[in-house]
């Protein structure tokens, strides 16, 4: 479909604000309302037609990973996964990923991150379509100061790149997924180590802004954007989930249904897919798409 094929999830992390429930799992592993965070994440690159992922995680963690994930090759995907030794930053992902991504352009989606919008398919793919710089999501907050936020024109090019700005600049927040041209490794290899010890995903973005090379994609005020980093978050995320798929009997990043409708499986192979769940509210929800 784009340009760009291939797309990381940054999935490790200490989980620090949701201590104690972080001690023995990842935060990545827990659940969102009826299926785990990661699979949110997940379904946002699937859906932007990316088919080759790497998933990293934290060192040890893996096993629980590839087991709470459908097989990748069932979905007609290739999720190859590393490990971080320590969460050291955003744009490590990068340097651990330099193998998979090669000579690549690739996207970046935090493992906390979704978004759930009308016509958010398109404005993926168009995303994908990014050829060389990079390209932020940008989303309206009411408290900005707590967050990367830019200024932009018309023609959503960056003005101004800003983290944390004490005066107001914009309400326009930098959301958890990236678009990047391949020299994204070679910047993030060059990175200083912030005062809070870590590489900054900002000094990255900053980099491209100087060149004038960093332009944005807007998701307009009928998007939800969800950056599940609390407790509240969590519960929010999930009540949102809850309500849009009561309402509507259609669930939100259903990995196997995305599959099927992005035509990546067959239906015979979608069909063969449900006996992986037991008998179950998840599996009767795939049961009667196969019939439909
Ligand atoms: P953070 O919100 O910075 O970290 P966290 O989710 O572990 O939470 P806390 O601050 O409570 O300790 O990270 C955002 C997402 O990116 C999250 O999904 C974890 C992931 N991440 C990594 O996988 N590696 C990293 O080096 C960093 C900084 C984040």
């Amino acid at each position: 479909k784009g340009m760009i094929k291939k797309g990381i999830i940054l999935a490790g992390g200490l989980g620090t604000r949701m201590s104690p429930i972080t001690k023995a799992v990842n935060k990545q592993l827990l659940p969102i309302y009826d299926k785990p965070l990661i699979f949110y994440p997940l379904s946002v690159l699937m859906l932007a037609g990316i088919r080759d992922i790497l998933i990293i995680v934290n060192e040890g963690q893996l096993k629980q990973f590839k087991k709470i994930l459908p097989e990748s090759k069932n979905l007609g995907i290739k999720i190859n996964f590393a490990q971080q030794q320590y969460p050291g930053g955003l744009p490590e992902a990068f340097i651990i990923g330099e193998k998979f991504i090669g000579k690549n352009n690739v996207a970046l989606i935090l493992g906390d991150n979704f978004f759930y919008s009308q016509s958010l398919t398109a404005k993926l793919i168009d995303c994908t379509k990014l050829q060389s710089g990079a390209k932020v999501f940008l989303h309206s907050v009411s408290n900005p100061s707590q967050y990367g936020v830019v200024k932009i024109n018309k023609k959503n090019k960056v003005l101004k790149i800003v983290e944390k700005p004490k005066k107001h600049l914009s309400d326009l927040a930098i959301t958890g997924l990236y678009f990047f041209d391949n020299k994204v490794v070679e910047y993030s290899k060059k990175l200083k180590i912030s005062k809070r010890k870590e590489m900054e995903i900002i000094d990255v973005l900053s980099k491209y802004n100087k060149k004038n090379k960093l332009s944005a994609e807007l998701i307009g005020r009928g998007a939800a954007w969800l950056d599940a980093g609390t407790i509240e978050d969590f519960y929010n995320a999930s009540s949102f989930v809850s309500a849009l798929e009561n309402r509507q009997g259609l669930k939100i990043a259903c990995l196997e249904e995305i599959a099927y409708s992005e035509n990546f499986i067959s239906k015979e192979q979608f069909s063969k897919l449900i006996y992986d769940y037991p008998k179950n509210d998840y599996r009767d929800y795939l049961e009667t798409l196969l019939s439909n």
